[in-house]
């Protein structure tokens, strides 16, 4: 059975951390298996003090466990989880200094919201003083103070929410886990807790943070550095704009953000730290990031957004082909171009007279904002 989340916040008795890297959380080589089923493989990962890491991949791909892991409700096979210089890996729960928060608010129905947000701290033998003071500190963080009297069911769902994080923070825990906090809420007031989030973490800059997310643009909104997981391993882990900017292969590609990868040959250097491919019939250039080799068969790694209509600089890429379909968006215009037999998706701001289908359309992209990437290996 699910533990109940008060129990994962940490202890106010507990040894206070490191002053040095004191929150930061590492997994070494950590593995999980159930049965015979490994579900985490090997994962090394370090999520420094005062940073935010978001764990991004599709359902399975072992995120909850990662993060499950570092809370002390899944014991790994192998390997070891630190927070600071500390060994956890056989630490209970209680014992972690870590605050958690899940999708579906998980708050006690029956307790009001003043009571939920206390729990974690009574619970740890804090004196009435202490709890009276801090719950109302809790929830002022989280703009909830008005609402302390409520009970769970009388709150929205992203209040509901809120009153998680604040009863995750009651503890003063250095290390926050957040599992799709925001994932039961709709687009609207997800974007708004996305800029509450930040400014909470803004108020709190110590404050080491891993969160788990399908959902990129919270990914990128919120983190520092991004691991992007499939079948329980990490594909990639980078800066959040060097993983978007510079794919290390297909999957981070397509996972990140939306791709263009063209099937590209032949690279070649092209001087100032360019590379030359082609593209059925076109010679192309980008930004050779990852050091592939020359003669190398890659990818090439256009963002929709990175294609411009009309007329080009003398030393953009060019590429001529057929409009096959044009969508508005409100914002954006979505096209589809059929170039050498492959379909390409451009974003552009929205025109006043778009391309009809069938229509030929000019397309240039700068190589400054492209790179080659590898084929994914056979694990890819
Ligand atoms: N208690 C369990 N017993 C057996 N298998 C489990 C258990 N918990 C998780 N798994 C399996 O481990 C794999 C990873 O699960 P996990 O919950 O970590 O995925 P996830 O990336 O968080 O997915 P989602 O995005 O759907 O939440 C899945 O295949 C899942 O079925
Ligand atoms: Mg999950």
């Amino acid at each position: 059975m699910e533990r109940s989340l008060p129990a994962a916040t940490p202890s106010a008795s507990a040894a206070p951390a490191d002053a040095v890297g004191g929150s930061r959380i590492g997994f070494e080589n950590v593995s999980v298996t159930y049965g015979s089923l490994t579900v985490l493989q090997s994962l090394t990962l370090t999520v420094n003090p005062g940073e935010i890491v978001a764990l991004i991949g599709p359902s399975g791909s072992g995120k909850t466990t990662a993060l499950r892991a570092v809370a002390g409700f899944v014991r790994p096979s192998s390997g070891r989880i630190m927070i600071g210089d500390r060994d956890v890996t056989n630490l209970a729960p209680y014992d972690r200094k870590i605050g958690m928060v899940v999708q579906n608010y998980a708050l006690f129905p029956h307790m009001r919201v003043e009571e939920n947000v206390a729990f974690g701290l009574r619970a740890h033998g804090a004196s009435e003083a202490v709890v009276r003071a801090r719950v109302p500190e809790c929830l002022a963080m989280v703009g909830m103070g008005a609402y302390a009297k409520r009970y769970p069911r009388e709150l929205s769902g992203g209040q509901q929410q809120r009153i998680a994080i604040a009863r995750a923070l009651a503890n003063k825990p250095q290390v926050l886990l957040l599992d799709e906090p925001l994932s039961a809420l709709d687009a609207q007031i997800r974007r708004s807790m996305l800029d509450e989030l930040a400014k909470l973490h803004r108020d709190l800059p110590a404050l080491t943070v891993l969160y788990v997310t399908h959902d990129q643009t919270e990914a990128l909104t919120l983190a520092n550095h991004i691991g992007i997981m499939r079948d329980g391993r990490l594909k990639a882990f980078g800066g959040a704009q060097s993983l978007f900017r510079n794919p290390p292969n297909r999957f981070a590609a397509e996972f990140l953000g939306r791709a263009n990868l063209l099937p590209v040959n032949d690279l070649q250097p092209a001087g100032e730290g360019r590379v030359s491919v082609r593209f059925g019939a076109t010679v192309l250039k980008a930004r050779n990031h990852h050091r592939l080799a020359k003669g190398s068969d890659c990818l090439l790694c256009v963002r929709p957004h990175d294609f411009k209509l009309g007329s080009s600089r003398p030393d953009a890429n060019r590429l001529s082909g057929v409009v096959r379909s044009v969508q508005w968006q409100g914002d954006v215009h979505n096209v589809v171009v059929e170039v050498a037999g492959e379909c390409i998706r451009l974003s552009s701001a929205p025109m006043r007279e778009p391309p009809e289908p069938g229509a030929s359309l000019d397309v240039h992209f700068d190589p400054a904002d492209v790179t080659v990437v590898p084929e994914d290996g056979a694990d890819g």
